[in-house]
């Protein structure tokens, strides 16, 4: 069975953004993820709103068909929002104002108190819950005890790893432990960041892997090739037809 595939399309909006114009149209280029092929479209609402709006998510909510995960601080304010979109499932990010991107799993074991009534809030409302942590068993014997759905594993080690042997040996030990624990517990096992078109075969080998959200690899090969072809390739990936 395929791997899903999850398009996070905030690069899209950092674009618009360069600009005070509507150019490219969110929207529009979210049924352009959703015509080749993804699964469901990711975007990451931030604090600042350094890239994606309130509007835009409402609107890609509102104009696709493939469902919407919403990536999602902690907090009131963003728990309220996921509430209102009803997105298909929320996935639960650090956020710090001056990272360039996520940069690590959330501290879910120092923060379960505070975070699982959110969780909860959001499973109430039948969103699908996921945690996005370091692939640490550990880490993910509490992102369990909060009550969620799965994790998403931080990848991002793993692809910084990818040009040397030794430490992307490491890196893959890790996911796949992680993954292995997640199965044998009956725990949704989801993987996302710095995932290309050449670190992702990897990850093929991982049997209760669900889904994979992608951004930057498939934002900047679409300059090139479209995003109709961009998303294409990499679905053909994760379903085994280029091997
Ligand atoms: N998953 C999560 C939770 C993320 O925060 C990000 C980056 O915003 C991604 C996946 C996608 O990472 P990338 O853009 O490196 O593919």
């Amino acid at each position: 069975m395929s791997i899903k595939l999850g398009i996070n399309i905030d690069h899209a909006a950092t674009l618009r953004n360069a600009r005070a114009e509507n150019d490219p149209s969110i929207v529009e280029f979210a049924l352009a993820v959703q015509k080749g092929g993804a699964d469901s479209i990711t975007m990451h609402l931030r604090e600042d709103r350094r890239h994606i709006r309130d509007n835009d998510i409402f609107l890609v909510r509102e104009h696709c068909k493939i469902p919407v995960n919403f990536e999602m601080a902690a907090t009131v304010e963003m728990l309220d929002i996921a509430l209102k979109l009803n997105p298909m499932s929320a996935c639960i990010v650090p956020e710090k104002r001056d990272e360039v991107t996520t940069e690590g799993g959330l501290d879910i074991k120092n923060k379960l108190a505070e975070i699982k009534p959110l969780i909860l809030k959001l499973l109430e409302y039948k969103i699908d819950v996921f945690i996005f942590v370091e692939p640490d068993i550990e880490t993910i014997k509490y992102a369990m005890e909060s009550g969620a759905t799965g994790v998403e594993v931080h990848t991002g080690a793993y692809a910084h790893s990818f040009g040397n042997t030794t430490a992307r040996k490491k890196q893959l030990e890790k996911i796949f432990s992680a993954a292995q624990f997640c199965v044998e517990n009956n725990f949704e096992f989801h993987a996302g960041h710095g995932l290309n078109y050449h670190n992702i075969y990897e990850l093929l080998k991982i049997s209760n892997l669900v889904e994979v959200n992608i951004g930057h690899s498939i934002l900047s090969r679409a300059l090139f090739s479209g995003i109709h072809r961009a998303v294409h390739d990499m679905k053909q990936i994760l379903s085994g037809h280029d091997q």
